[in-house]
């Protein structure tokens, strides 16, 4: 029987239609914080709407890769059980606000997001705070390699694509510290489009069979790109990644928990079997998704729905009534 076939003739539940109503809430109580120049504000709304919305889902979550030590931003921590006590153990990884700087800036590209998994499956990377990442749709599949030089990879994927090099789109946060890759993507006759933020909805982009951007590439953070491999699976592309200590002692953290280094992190050691959802809300416009609007007296948001055993990829429009939520 063909798997298509086996989704039929199996239906389950979707736990990501459950936890849509999570980032549906973290993005729609950041509204009053979009362009308001506190980050940690809007965070805060979001993470709070989130543990709110999580505690009503029938699951036993697991906090496996929150968000917040880097600043010190409020945050879901690890270790933190979610969920209402019942129904399946599962991993989660959680960013209320992917994109905090862009959200309290008003700029676009910031997500509400949440990853799930089977419980034990979920890479726990968080002693490593960066990873490097390359990100692509199927047809890198075998053809692309993390620790090939940048021009060969791009040249290999626009054979795949049967497209010439100067048409590949690559993504890639603009950092100081990829003015080198930048550099490599151009002299290889790629085009950039370089990211304030957001390295999440980028490779998700990346591995879309429709998306703007051919690939996705640099070093972001781990947390992110073990939820963007939930992602992945759900669209059939590729990630691979290689953990990027910021100095020894990170490092040497990373080693005590186990990580390995110089080692390339493939989609299913990132998260482990075909279990896996992911959702995302837009909290600001973005290529992804688009951001909560406020329409008279409604809330409009918008979100996607991944899931990695039937490859359904679901965009859900909610109206929400002001009234009830920011009123
Ligand atoms: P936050 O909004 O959660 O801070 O993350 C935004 C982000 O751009 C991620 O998408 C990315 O993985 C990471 O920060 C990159 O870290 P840095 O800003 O330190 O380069």
């Amino acid at each position: 029987m063909s798997e298509t076939a086996d989704v039929y003739q199996h239906p389950d539940r979707n736990l990501a239609l459950e936890l849509v109503r999570a980032t549906e809430g973290a993005a729609i109580r950041a509204v009053p914080f979009i362009g308001k120049g506190d980050k940690n504000a809007a965070d805060g709304a979001a993470v709070d709407a989130m543990r709110k919305f999580l505690a009503t889902v029938n699951f036993r979550g697991t906090v496996v890769i929150g968000e917040g030590e880097k600043d010190e931003a409020p945050m879901l921590y690890n270790g933190e059980v979610v969920g209402n006590g019942e129904g399946p153990e599962c991993d989660i990884a959680v960013d209320p606000i992917d994109g905090t700087s862009l959200t309290a800036a008003g700029r676009p590209n910031a997500i509400s997001m949440i990853a799930a998994s089977d419980r034990g499956t979920m890479l726990d990377a968080s002693s490593v705070f960066y990873m490097d990442k390359l990100v692509c749709g199927a047809a890198g599949i075998g053809v692309v390699d993390i620790r090939q030089p940048v021009g060969e990879n791009l040249r290999a994927l626009a054979k795949a694509l049967d497209k010439p090099v100067g048409e590949l789109k690559v993504a890639i946060l603009d950092r100081p510290r990829h003015a080198g890759l930048i550099a490599q993507v151009h002299e290889a006759g790629a085009g950039t489009s370089l990211l304030l933020d957001g390295d999440v909805a980028g490779g998700i982009d990346a591995a879309s069979r429709d998306g703007q951007f051919d690939m996705c590439l640099g070093i972001g953070g781990s947390p992110e790109g073990v939820a963007t491999a939930c992602a992945v699976k759900a669209l059939g592309g590729l990630i691979q990644t290689v953990l990027a200590p910021k100095d020894d002692e990170e490092k040497q953290h990373g080693i005590d928990a186990g990580l390995k280094f110089d080692h390339v992190y493939t989609a299913d050691e990132l998260v482990g079997g075909d279990n896996t959802f992911f959702v995302a809300t837009g909290v600001t416009d973005g290529s992804l998704v688009s951001g909560v609007h406020q329409l008279g007296p409604i809330i409009r948001t918008e979100s996607i729905i991944l899931r990695g055993r039937s490859g359904t990829i679901r965009r859900v429009s909610a109206d929400h009534l002001v009234e009830k939520w920011l009123g």
